[in-house]
């Protein structure tokens, strides 16, 4: 097994080796035994509760969403099992695209075709762009004072506008290039020495440490300090925020704090407040040094500190060090996993499709021949790798439920009453997936479906919405995409792909893990073998 350079990665189940409190409860079902526990005991008290001080209400006529019975205290949570997207979308035939259900003690709404998310994210964005509030962020992210939990209002607003002009424009994009090709090469050389060997390589954890040290470079400057181990500790706090948290649906079950989660976060937000704090005071005395030195996420943030981010707001927003480190926080949880998880998802049927693969070698090798490795200027010339990773996209939207919106005032849609505070939770994995818009053909890989069909992502198609839409949709879409499509350009330019053990292309286990978004359930492991005819690297 090739792990030479790569050490050893965090995931959630080597989580166990660790933190074995931690795991345990991030890895419980949602039809586990403490809802038995829960049901059992609670039941009485909820029932004298309402009996006793709440007199029965006035029945209204506002018409739900159709939904699936529910229990007392627990709602619909036990109906949710492991793969919630693929539960969900299952009840959504039943009961329709616009569903109720009760999530413990939180009405929701499941969104599950792209009529209903052209509604609910376009014609009525503005009454779904607020993000409720969950324990996990409010207690990692400085009380969501960040830009990707935060609730809708002037601060995310102002927040969002300001990263959107001075973190994700494409001249930003664009000066953020060498980082990636640095990083990138590293690999490409890595496995040649791989290569040479015939080496089985962990795909999944080499891709994984590629984009961390993508992001962390672009983001903080660098991706290793002596005192912290950055990666675990940032992979910690991504179990414990993509957690299933009782609390965030009976909320009055958080004082009890029955599976440990609010005295893992606050640990592990501790220890994250240290590691931010010192790499903010490492920019401001580098700031003072080396004025001219290279930017990243962080001086960005730092040069606005204590100043106003957006002048024509009459609330003359002023950001201090803790807004900067909630923002730093989000961007790092929003662009590691997403973009580490679609090349994941993308070699795997790259590698089940050999078809599709020969297809995309040939169209990179006309363009750029094989005496060279791919530049990030060749990617514009690539339509067929568009096409791949759309469909890859559309089949695995790595937060397949998006991230959760709130209704901020009651609304009639569709004849159905919403009332305020309902979640909206938008079912992105079935909604690519639906046989009335894509065809009989819509579970299967086929990139060439895209022939036709140029997706940008930029809020007027809803057949497929991997970054979201709406308001809240994605704002790193450019920075997530040309980083996507430059490793795998260079990876199946380079290298010829195969699966070890024997394993044929149909063969390859495709099941997937549910959490903040969704990987792949086992690593994917393959052999490469350079197919260039010059060796660049000596
Ligand atoms: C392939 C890569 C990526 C995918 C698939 C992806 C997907 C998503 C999705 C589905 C959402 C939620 C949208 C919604 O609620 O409607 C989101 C939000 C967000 N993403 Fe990305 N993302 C990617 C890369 C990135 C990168 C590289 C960054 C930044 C460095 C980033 C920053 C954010 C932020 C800040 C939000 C929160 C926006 C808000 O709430 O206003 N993403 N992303």
């Amino acid at each position: 097994m090739y792990t030479a350079k790569f050490r050893y990665k965090m995931r959630p189940c080597y989580f166990i080796q660790t933190k074995p409190y931690i795991c345990k409860l991030v890895n419980m079902s949602f039809a586990s035994t403490i809802f038995a526990f829960l049901l059992f005991t609670f039941t009485f008290s909820y029932f004298s509760f309402k009996l006793l001080l709440h007199p029965k209400q006035k029945t209204t006529n506002q018409k739900k969403p159709p939904g699936p019975p529910t229990l007392p205290i627990i709602g619909n949570l036990h109906q949710l099992g492991t793969l919630p997207h693929r539960t969900l979308q299952s009840l959504s035939k039943k009961y329709g695209p616009i569903m109720s259900l009760q999530l413990g003690q939180v009405p929701a709404i499941v969104i599950s075709s792209s009529k209903a998310a052209e509604s609910f994210l376009k014609t009525h964005d503005i009454n779904f762009a607020s993000r409720p509030r969950i324990q996990g962020s409010e207690l990692m992210s400085y009380g969501s004072k960040g830009i990707a939990f935060c609730e809708y209002g002037p601060y995310w607003r102002s927040v969002r506008k300001f990263c959107t002009l001075k973190l994700f424009s494409t001249s930003k994009v664009e000066m953020f290039g060498p980082i990636r090709k640095e990083e990138l090469d590293v690999l490409v050389k890595s496995l040649e020495k791989a290569s040479l060997v015939g080496e089985v390589v962990n795909v999944s954890e080499v891709v994984e440490n590629l984009i961390e040290d993508i992001v962390y470079k672009m983001i903080l400057g660098r991706s290793k300090y002596e005192q912290f181990d950055l990666k675990k500790l940032v992979q910690e706090g991504l179990i414990l925020i993509g957690a299933f948290n009782l609390a965030d649906y009976v909320p009055w079950l958080g004082v009890f704090d029955l599976q440990g989660l609010t005295r893992a976060c606050k640990k592990v937000s501790k220890s994250l407040d240290e590691l931010l704090e010192l790499i903010i005071t490492e920019h401001e005395q580098a700031t003072n040094v080396h004025k001219n030195r290279h930017e990243d996420f962080v001086d960005i943030l730092v040069s606005i500190m204590h100043q106003s981010i957006d002048h024509e707001n009459e609330q003359n927003l002023v950001i201090d060090r803790t807004n900067v480190k909630a923002i730093l926080l989000d961007m790092i949880v929003a662009a590691i996993d997403t973009s580490a998880t679609s090349i994941e998802w993308i070699l795997s049927e790259l590698l089940r499709h050999p078809r599709v693969m020969k297809n995309l070698q040939d169209e990179i090798q006309n363009e750029v021949g094989n005496k060279r490795m791919v530049e990030e200027k060749d990617l514009k010339k690539f339509n067929y790798l568009d096409m791949v990773i759309d469909e890859t996209l559309r089949l695995y939207p790595v937060a397949p439920l998006l991230v959760p919106r709130e209704c901020r005032e009651r609304i009639t849609i569709d004849d159905y009453f919403i009332k305020e505070k309902t979640r909206l939770i938008v079912n992105a994995w079935a909604i690519g997936r639906d046989p009335n818009v894509w065809s009989e053909n819509a579970e299967e890989f086929y990139p060439e479906r895209f022939i036709d069909k140029k997706m940008n992502y930029q809020g007027q198609e809803f057949e497929s919405i991997p970054f979201g839409s709406g308001r809240r949709r994605c704002p790193g879409i450019q920075l997530g995409l040309i980083t996507v499509k430059f490793v795998i350009a260079q990876l199946v330019h380079c290298f010829n792909w195969q699966l070890p053990y024997n394993i044929s292309p149909s063969n390859l286990n495709m099941e997937e893990k549910f959490g903040l978004t969704i990987p792949r359930a086992q690593h994917l492991q393959a052999i490469p073998s350079y197919r260039l005819a010059v060796v660049k690297h000596e």
